[in-house]
């Protein structure tokens, strides 16, 4: 049984998961209009394993005899001045979900709440993966910086293509 102070917390996190599958659409819209479609097509998944995220929540607060609220979702930007700027927001964008997860597993751990911590584990190995994933495509876009035909560009797009989850 979660307390309702744990419910509230994880219905927020479920709004929040929410509201990165927004940023991530918009990201893929941005980068669909721009040409790269490689990298729309990553933040297409992205955004649906956002959704994902979201639905474990939601499923974890039923089974914990909680209630689910879905909330309204807060605006997204539209706009990045280039891909790197689009991945760089991202990437500090997936820090400070890191802290929110951070900031779950201390409650419930507070709380003594051991179900919810284990639940949450997954949650914190999952920040690991994703905060690694968008440096390793940094790195990438970084070292192709000084490349001014635009082909370095051109094969991380095709790249990011091949992601199929
Ligand atoms: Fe659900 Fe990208 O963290």
């Amino acid at each position: 049984m979660l307390s309702k102070k744990l419910s509230e917390a994880l219905n927020a996190q479920i709004n929040t998961e929410l509201w990165s599958a927004y940023i991530y659409c918009s990201m893929s819209n941005w980068a669909l209009d721009a040409g790269y479609e490689g990298i729309a097509h990553w933040f297409r998944l992205q955004a649906r394993e956002e959704q994902d995220h979201a639905e474990r929540l939601a499923d974890y607060i039923r089974r914990q005899g909680g209630k689910v609220f879905y909330r309204s979702i807060a605006d997204v930007p539209n706009d990045w001045g280039s891909p790197i700027d689009l991945f760089l927001d991202a990437a500090k964008h997936e820090e400070m979900i890191t802290k929110n997860i951070s900031n779950l597993m201390q409650k419930a751990m507070t709380e003594g709440d051991f179900a919810t911590q284990v639940f949450l584990q997954w949650f914190v190995t999952e920040q690991v993966e994703e905060e690694d994933s968008l440096r390793a495509i940094l790195t990438d876009l970084r070292k192709i910086g000084t490349c001014e035909c635009g082909c370095g560009l051109h094969l991380i797009d095709r790249e990011l293509l091949q992601r199929s989850k």
